[in-house]
């Protein structure tokens, strides 16, 4: 017999399907060219268990829901004062790939819009592995399966990344990005251009929620005081502009992806994703979003 929770996934996206606002990402060429309709659900537990619904097995880019494991990897690389004095915390209160920085601080306002996500990016470590192995390695440690690139995406990205190179050239002549801007926003876009599923997100996500420990292995992945400054930062900023009216709604720590996805992290309890690639005017899935509300609401997520 199919779980009462897989029905109720079900009727979750039949009840939202009607929601056609919003457009499918326009400035990377292979994002313009998804399929809007696709949509998928998916919840893992701190014990591993994991219910999807719709998509499953659909394969989308990461894109900005890369931007809190990669500022994870940079705080575990560095400690949490050396990426604090090149990263900020605060929300922007702009669009996620505003050409500013801290008129202040001359650095990138917080890790999660573009500018803070390319100065992060340059931080992490690479020696014997590249920055971008790293951060595959990582993901596949995180989703208990090896997570590889889209090329196809990278490719359509760096051809069209006129606007996050000239971030870099912004942060590099403010002092605020460790290496040349051509190498930092390749690392970036490839970062951005890993492959995934609703699943793997939700393992991802669950990981947050379960202090750093993958539900399944049961590995600690990244320590517990890692999880709390990313899920504070996802708090505050993940939903970019739109983040304090996330708050209120949907009232849990978030980041979405430019492809579409969302993924939403209940401390102690769940990792939530949802995937609907039309977008709202501020990047983010807008029948993600509506689904996420009826998520927070019918399970009681959110955390006020
Ligand atoms: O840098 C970019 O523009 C993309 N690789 C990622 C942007 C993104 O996902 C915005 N989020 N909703």
């Amino acid at each position: 017999m199919r779980s009462p929770i897989l029905g109720y996934l079900d009727t979750v996206i039949e009840e939202t399907a009607h929601i056609s606002a919003g457009d499918v990402a326009g400035y990377i060429p292979e994002l313009a060219a998804a399929d809007p309709d696709r949509v998928a659900i998916a919840l893992c537990t701190v014990n591993g268990t994991v219910y999807s619904s719709g998509d499953v097995d659909h394969r989308f880019s990461i894109q900005s829901m890369s931007k809190p494991f990669a500022y994870a990897l940079a705080i575990e690389d560095h400690g949490l004062g050396a990426v604090l004095d090149n990263v900020g915390v605060e929300p922007s209160g702009e669009a996620f790939n505003e050409l500013s920085l801290d008129p202040e601080t001359g650095k990138p306002r917080n890790p999660m819009i573009n500018a803070g996500a390319i100065a992060t990016h340059a931080l992490l470590k690479s020696d014997e592995e590249s920055s971008v192995e790293r951060m595959l390695k990582l993901f596949s440690q995180l989703t208990g399966r090896q997570i590889d690139i889209e090329e196809a995406v990278a490719a359509s990205e760096l051809g069209a990344g006129d606007r996050n190179l000239g971030l870099a050239h912004l942060l590099r002549a403010a002092g605020a990005l460790a290496q040349e801007p051509g190498p930092a926003v390749e690392g970036y876009i490839r970062q951005c251009a890993a492959s995934v599923t609703v699943r793997d997100l939700a393992l991802m996500a669950a990981t947050l929620a379960n202090a750093g420990v993958q539900p399944e292995t049961g590995e600690q992945v990244l320590r517990r005081q890692t999880t709390r400054q990313v899920l504070s930062v996802m708090a505050s900023c993940g939903m970019y502009d739109a983040a304090g009216d996330w708050l209120s709604t949907v009232g849990i720590p978030a980041k979405s992806g430019v492809a579409g996805g969302i993924i939403g992290v209940l401390p102690g309890q769940i990792g939530v994703v949802v995937f609907s690639p039309r977008l709202d005017p501020h990047g983010n899935s807008a029948r993600g979003i509506e689904m996420m509300k009826r998520l927070s609401e019918d399970l009681g997520l959110h955390l006020m």
